[in-house]
């Protein structure tokens, strides 16, 4: 193999340049170039220089991460080097949020220290409730979240102290806490519901579980089948590397804000239909779609562009999400329990035809892990317009370890991209009485 370097020649001048290539864990997956090396190619002294046009950032490296590897040809998730089925299988969701935020799995004593910490951090300021109750009853969890997390940041002005390693653990701990609870009390409050404080008995998904349904009785008890299977599910949406959301955690983090306003950033990100909203988007699709034999008419539409068919497509994965896999057998565990949901059936036959159909086999679209998800909350129970904030809840420790890694990365510094001017060149003002 030759040097590791481009030789780039701009034909405009004839001249010649050699720009190092730079690579990451695999010498086939993530070479890159620094594009500040494309500056220095310029038609004059005056010239700004070359810039990488990319928009949506399809083939742009915003940072280099040593915590989520995804490997879309191939269908490979790991967090931290763990293989996502291994731990969906044998790890738990605040294990999981120990790995993917401090880069090693945790000793017993480690994550019984840190099981504590988060357990104890659950309460929420009793102020908060007075402007849950300020929302309409029908106000969307989602919503809500976006403004409950922000304002979480008005009763910790510590957190602001985004330097200090110290303080941003006691945030970690708090924000990791605290969003099943802002969660639980915005559906307890669509409901007209008294909230339900948390359980410090009970393991983290139980306890939300607690919060969300507990009624007269005095001590709510999770059934094990569905409390196990939503921590496999908060598992499976830890992190995903540089989504939509992580990018609005870090591009936001990187003005120094607190991760409060940052987290409530990263929420309204995900909030979108494209993103972690399609959940929502999946079951609503799946119920219009009504029956198995209403399926060829609802892929008509989508072939001609009047409809998404959500939960399939992925901007990395050109092969099945290894979530999605895992969330379709989760789901046969969880009907054991719940009896069956029949729009499994239709998301089953849907998912066949997609799969077999040249529209959807050319454009490499496969389930992803918004496919099956919703087909589960709804059966254990959720309102369709929890689901994305369920997702939130899962999403939380990747945003943070996202936040924390650009705030330690040397090469990092306050996002502000640059763009391609193609606007009008210089012109004085035109006052009214002569503009037509
Ligand atoms: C998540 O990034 C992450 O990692 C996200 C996530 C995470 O864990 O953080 O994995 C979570 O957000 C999963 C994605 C959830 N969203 C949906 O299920 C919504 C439906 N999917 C699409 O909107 C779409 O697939 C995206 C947004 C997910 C990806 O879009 P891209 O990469 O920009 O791809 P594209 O829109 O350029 O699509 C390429 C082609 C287009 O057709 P042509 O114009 O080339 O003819 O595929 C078509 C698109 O029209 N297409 C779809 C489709 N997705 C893409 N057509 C019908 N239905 C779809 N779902």
């Amino acid at each position: 193999m030759g040097k590791d370097t481009l030789t780039i020649t701009d034909n405009r001048t004839g001249k010649t340049y050699e720009i190092p290539i730079q690579y990451g864990t695999y010498p086939t997956y993530g070479a890159s170039i620094r594009t500040a090396d494309l500056r220095q190619i310029k038609v004059s002294e005056g010239d700004f220089g070359l810039m990488g046009y990319d928009p949506a950032f399809m083939n742009t490296a915003s940072c280099k991460s040593t915590i989520t590897f995804i490997d879309g040809e191939r269908g490979i998730l790991r967090y931290r080097g763990y293989p996502i089925e291994q731990l969906a299988e044998r790890s738990t969701f605040l294990e999981t949020a120990y790995l993917i935020l401090h880069g090693e799995l945790p000793t017993r004593k480690q994550l019984d220290e840190w099981t504590y910490h988060i357990t104890h951090h659950t309460m929420i300021h009793e102020n908060i409730k007075k402007f849950m109750d300020g929302f309409h009853y029908d106000a969307h969890p989602m919503g809500i979240l976006v403004g409950t997390v922000g304002a979480l940041s008005t009763f910790y002005p510590d957190a602001k102290d985004i330097r200090d390693p110290a303080d941003r653990k006691q945030q970690i701990f708090r924000l990791i806490a605290k969003m099943p609870t802002l969660a639980a009390f915005a559906y307890r409050h669509s409901l007209g519901m008294p909230y339900a404080y948390p359980d410090n008995d009970l393991s983290y998904a139980g306890n939300f579980l607690n919060m969300l349904f507990k009624k007269t009785e005095l001590k709510y008890k999770p059934d094990p089948v569905l409390e196990k299977a939503l921590d496999v599910l908060f598992v499976l949406h830890v992190d995903h590397e540089q989504n939509c959301s992580a990018n609005a955690m870090r591009s936001v983090g990187s003005s120094h804000v607190d991760p409060y306003s940052a987290v409530a950033a990263a929420t309204a990100a995900l909030y979108g239909p494209l993103h972690g909203g399609a959940n929502e988007a999946v079951l609503r699709m799946l119920r219009e779609i009504g029956s198995k034999e209403k399926i060829p008419e609802f892929i008509k539409k989508v072939k001609t562009r009047e409809a998404l068919l959500m939960g399939f497509g992925h901007r990395i994965y050109k092969n099945y999400d290894p979530r999605a896999r895992i969330i379709r057998e989760i789901a046969r565990q969880v009907f054991t329990v719940t009896g069956p949901n029949p729009l499994l059936d239709i998301a089953i036959e849907l998912e066949r035809i997609a799969l077999e159909d040249e529209f959807f086999v050319t454009r490499r679209l496969y389930p992803n892990v918004d496919f099956y998800s919703g087909i589960i909350y709804e059966a254990m129970g959720f309102p369709v317009d929890i689901y994305p904030v369920l997702f939130a809840i899962g999403r939380t420790p990747g945003w943070l370890a996202q936040w924390q890694e650009m705030l330690t990365d040397p090469d990092q510094k306050i996002a502000r991209p640059r763009q391609v001017y193609t606007g009008s060149d210089h012109r004085d003002y035109v006052p009214i009485e002569l503009r037509r």
